[in-house]
């Protein structure tokens, strides 16, 4: 019985390692994806460029910053996939965002 709920665990655990590395988001990857999709606008430390801010008369945080970085993660999904402001949705799968997000949390300052 003992070596039964052993193998269990160990099943448990092998299973549950992908489901916390997708939910974690990959940080390598969604920089990657942020140099494709996001950097256009917000540079590629999401400083933001100033060009973009003056031509959508806006100010745009950088993406490292008190303010955003305050968000959840959740919020931030939100601002991303389905807009913020001047900025228009971007199309992105859960995980996409999951890796994005993780590698906008690498910009905290
Ligand atoms: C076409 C230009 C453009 C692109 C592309 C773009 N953004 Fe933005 N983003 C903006 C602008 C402009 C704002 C500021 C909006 C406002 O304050 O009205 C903004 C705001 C944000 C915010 C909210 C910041 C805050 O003030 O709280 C987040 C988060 C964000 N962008 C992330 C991303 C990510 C991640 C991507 C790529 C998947 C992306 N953006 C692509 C222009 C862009």
């Amino acid at each position: 019985m003992k070596s039964w709920i052993k193998v269990g665990l160990v099943l448990a655990v092998v299973l549950a390692l992908p489901l916390v590395a997708i939910s974690g988001g990959d940080a390598e990857k969604g920089k990657a994806l942020f140099g494709t999709k996001c950097a256009t606008c917000h540079a590629a430390g999401g400083e933001g460029k100033p060009a973009i801010a003056k031509m959508m008369k806006v100010e745009m945080k950088a993406l490292g910053s008190k303010e955003v970085q305050a968000k959840k993660d959740a919020e931030l999904k939100k601002d991303i996939t389905e807009g913020n402001g001047k900025m228009k949705a971007v199309k992105l799968t859960d995980e996409e965002a999951a890796n994005v997000i993780a590698f906008l949390r690498t910009l905290k300052k």
